[in-house]
C-alpha cells in the first residue's frame, strides 16, 4: 500500500516534469518537485503506518490474555458454587483469559474475610471483579469500594436488593447482577408436588398437606423466595397446607440430615419435605431412609440445583424432583458480562436466566446435558 502510493506519486511528478519539459531547467525543477513529492508521500505513508500500528495496539488491549479477573466466592465448601466456579474459570480461559490472571478466592462464609479479599484485588489493580457476596446486605458497601476504585463489577448468585440495584442505573455504574429469579425455582418445586395430585400426596387423607421446610441461609433471597413460593404454589392450586417444622440448614447436607432426622421423629405424619437446595435434599434423603420411609410411597422430597447425585436420585425414584439451577448459563453470562465491561461494550443492570423443572421425565436429558 505504502509502496504503491509512493510510486504513483513519483510517476505523476515525472509525467509533470516531462510535460513541462521545454528546457533543462524546467526538467530539473520538475525532477526536484517529483522527488519532494515522493519524499512527502513517503512521510505521509510512514505516518499512516504509525497510526495504523497505534490503532492495532489499542485493539490489542482488548485482547483478554493480559486482563486480570478477581473472583470472590462466598464459600468454596458449597456444592453448587463449586460447579459454578469451575465452569466460570474454564469458560473464562476458553474466551482468551490466561489461567494465571484469574484469581478465585474463598470467602469462607465470612463477610470480613471477603471484604479484605476485595480490597486486595483493588490494590492489585484487577480489570474486573466477579463477586458472590457472603451477605447480600453488604452489597452497598462492596459496590462503593469497587466503583470507587473504578473497577467494573459483576455480582453473581446472591442478588443484592432492589434499592441497591437501583443505585447502579441511577449512577450509570458498571455494575450488574447475573442470576435467576429464585421465585421461579420455589414455584417449580411446589408445582412438582401439585402435579402428583392431592390424592396421592395427602397420605393421611386429612385434606391438608403436612410438610417440613429446610431453608438455606435465610439472609439469602434464594432461601427466602424458595421457602415462600414453593408453599404458595400448593395454595394457589387450592390445597391446604400444614407446616410441621421450618428449620435453617444453611445449604448444607450434614446440617439438613440432622434437622430432618429430628423433624421426622417428632412428626412422622410428614408428607412432603421441601429443601431449598439439593445438598440439603440429599441430607434429608439419608434421614428419610434411616427412618425406614420410602420416597414416592410414603413421603415426597424436592430440592433445587440438579446436582448429579440428585438427578440420579430422581431417576431412581428416591427424590421426587428438583429444579435445574443453570450454573452453566449463569457462569457464562457472568464471564460475558465481565468481557463486555473490558471491551467497553457495557451491560444491562440485570442479566436473568431461567430455572428448569426436573422430574423423572427429563432428569436423564438434564444429566446428559451436564456431561
Ligand atoms: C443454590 C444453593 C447454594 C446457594 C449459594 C443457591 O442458588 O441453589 O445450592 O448453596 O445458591 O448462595
Ligand atoms: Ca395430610
Amino acid at each position: 500500500m505504502k509502496k504503491k502510493l509512493v510510486s504513483l506519486l513519483t510517476v505523476s511528478a515525472m509525467t509533470m516534469a516531462m510535460l513541462v519539459g521545454c528546457g533543462e531547467t524546467a526538467a530539473d525543477t520538475a525532477t526536484q518537485t517529483a522527488e519532494t513529492v515522493a519524499e512527502t508521500a513517503e512521510t505521509v505513508a510512514d505516518t499512516a503506518t504509525e497510526v495504523a500500528e497505534t490503532v492495532a495496539e489499542t485493539a490489542g488491549n482488548a485482547d483478554l490474555a493480559d486482563k486480570k479477573v478477581g473472583v470472590c466466592i462466598y464459600q468454596f465448601a458449597d456444592n453448587f458454587m463449586t460447579l459454578f466456579r469451575t465452569e466460570l474459570e474454564n469458560y473464562l480461559v476458553s474466551q482468551g483469559f490466561s489461567k494465571d490472571n484469574i484469581t478465585i478466592v474463598d470467602g469462607a462464609n465470612d463477610q470480613a474475610t471477603q471484604t479484605n479479599q476485595i480490597q486486595n484485588f483493588i490494590t492489585q489493580g484487577v480489570d474486573v471483579l466477579i463477586i458472590n457476596p457472603v451477605n447480600s446486605s453488604s452489597a452497598a458497601t462492596i459496590t462503593d469500594l469497587v466503583v470507587g476504585a473504578d473497577i467494573p463489577l459483576v455480582y453473581i448468585n446472591r442478588e443484592p436488593d432492589a434499592d441497591e440495584e437501583a443505585r447502579w442505573s441511577a449512577n450509570n455504574w458498571n455494575v450488574t447482577y447475573v442470576g435467576c429469579d429464585a421465585r421461579q425455582s420455589g414455584t417449580m418445586q411446589g408445582e412438582i408436588i401439585v402435579d402428583l395430585g392431592q390424592e396421592k400426596v395427602d397420605l393421611n387423607g386429612d385434606g391438608k398437606i403436612q410438610y417440613i421446610m429446610i431453608e438455606g441461609d435465610p439472609e439469602n433471597v434464594d432461601a427466602q423466595y424458595r421457602t415462600e413460593f414453593s408453599v404458595k404454589a400448593l395454595e394457589d392450586a387450592g390445597w391446604t397446607v400444614d407446616c410441621l417444622d421450618d428449620q435453617v440448614g444453611n445449604w448444607d447436607q450434614a446440617t439438613a440430615q440432622q434437622l430432618v432426622a429430628n423433624s421426622l421423629s417428632a412428626h412422622p405424619e410428614t408428607e412432603v419435605v421441601f429443601c431449598n437446595n439439593d445438598a440439603m435434599a440429599l441430607g434429608a434423603l439419608q434421614s428419610i431412609e434411616a427412618a425406614g420411609r420410602k420416597v414416592g410411597e410414603d413421603i415426597y422430597l424436592v430440592g433445587v440445583d440438579a446436582l448429579t447425585e440428585a438427578l440420579e436420585d430422581v431417576l431412581a425414584g428416591t427424590m421426587t424432583g428438583t429444579v435445574f439451577n443453570d450454573h452453566i448459563a449463569q457462569s457464562h453470562g457472568a464471564a460475558d458480562a465481565a468481557i463486555n465491561y473490558i471491551t467497553g461494550a457495557g451491560n444491562d443492570y440485570y442479566i436473568g436466566c431461567d430455572y428448569v423443572k426436573v422430574t423423572t421425565d427429563n432428569a436423564q436429558s438434564v444429566l446428559d446435558s451436564l456431561k
